[in-house]
């Protein structure tokens, strides 16, 4: 632990990687010697010109995008996407699928159906409070657009393969896992995520969106609400979240130069997520994974233990042992370790270590 910092599992607003942080103490005051910080800075400054430039062309090698996406950045967090999706997309009568995979799908769907957009929900793991990822589904084919949600950062889920809608183009909300693994991004239409998880501090919300779905906006809908306002301008219609751009644009820089980009990535987060998992299924009992084993996710460790005063003494205990965030999400109750991509393994271990003490005490 550096400088008194704890080991954060914070679900987001989440760890950033300590470097970044770093680069960001550093040249705060004056940004590569312009006499001024980055957040004092023109939004059409050279300087933040380059940094956006930066951030999206990082995006794009990340990714391995082809021409026909682009890489934006938005405000109104993730939340504004279940609305701008439907509105952008289902014009001409149009309609979507949608899989409801727990609280943050749900949310798509309900704004979708405040607009009175015609959405059919073609799959739901409802029926066991969204512990599984459901499939195989069908897809209506002559969808505009399947809605999924990448990774359940409340429930603990993920899809582990993407699924096959035969030729519809595939929207997701990858809030909690983007850039967290490499994907083929060729059957996605859009792809957003809110920054402040695995890529960035909260403010900004980064969106990947293809040609032929930017083909459908229609003129007439408000200007901060439609796509192709971003689009034709290089996200910059209107003063930008500067300084979050500026952030995620270090830790894309940081993934691609110093983990060594999307595999490398993954590999660690693989790693972080089986080692804790390990430790639940080796607790005997004592500790008890929510989620279905087959539809576990990487970046979000759901568990219980055997009563809420005991999960209360473990979080209590974690925390006098500098672990923080752990409490699970207050819709579900439990416990949640969030591992997104700056939470290091030496931070896990220390969990791990935690746990099967907390565990040889009380069980
Ligand atoms: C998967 C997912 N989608 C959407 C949201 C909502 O994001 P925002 O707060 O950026 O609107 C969250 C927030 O935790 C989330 O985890």
């Amino acid at each position: 632990m550096k400088a008194n910092r704890i080991h954060n599992f914070n679900p987001g607003p989440a760890a950033l990687p300590l470097p970044v942080l770093e680069e960001i103490q550093e040249s705060f005051l004056n940004y590569k010697r312009c006499g001024m910080s980055i957040v004092e800075m023109s939004h059409r400054s050279k300087e933040f010109e380059a940094i956006l430039g930066d951030a999206i062309l990082r995006t794009k090698r990340l990714l391995k995008l082809d021409d026909r996406f682009h890489v934006l950045f938005l405000q109104g967090g993730a939340t504004l996407q279940f609305a701008m999706i439907p509105m952008n997309f289902l014009t001409d009568g149009g309609s979507a699928d949608y899989v409801n995979t727990g609280t943050w799908s749900t949310n798509a769907i309900k704004e979708a159906r405040v607009l009175n957009k015609p959405i059919q929900v073609v799959a739901s793991s409802e029926d066991k409070q969204f512990t599984y990822i459901p499939g195989p589904i069908t897809f209506n084919p002559g969808a505009v657009y399947a809605h999924i949600t990448s990774n359940n950062t409340i429930r603990g889920t993920q899809w582990s393969r993407f699924p096959d809608t035969r030729g519809v183009p595939i929207i997701a909300d990858m809030s909690s896992d983007f850039m967290s693994r490499p994907f083929d991004a060729r059957p996605f239409g859009l792809v957003y995520a809110g920054a402040q998880k695995n890529i960035g501090p909260a403010g900004v919300t980064l969106v990947i969106v293809r040609d032929d779905l930017l083909a459908r906006v229609p003129e007439n809908l408000p200007v901060m609400l439609k796509y192709t306002t971003f689009s034709s301008k290089n996200s910059l219609y209107n003063t930008p979240p500067a300084f979050a751009i500026y952030v995620v644009q270090l830790v894309l820089k940081w993934i691609e130069e110093t983990v060594g980009g999307l595999e490398n990535m993954a590999s660690v987060n693989r790693a972080k997520a089986e080692r804790l998992y390990r430790c639940i299924d080796e607790s005997g009992g004592f500790y008890r994974g929510t989620a279905e084993p087959a539809s576990r996710s990487q970046m979000n460790v759901t568990f219980r233990l055997a009563g809420e005063d005991l999960e209360k003494r473990f979080l209590d205990e974690a925390t006098k042992n500098g672990l923080g965030g752990l409490k699970g999400h207050r819709s579900v109750g439990g416990c949640r370790a969030s591992l997104y991509n700056a939470v290091s393994m030496e931070a896990v271990d220390a969990l791990v270590e935690f746990m099967n003490t907390f565990a040889k005490r009380n069980g």
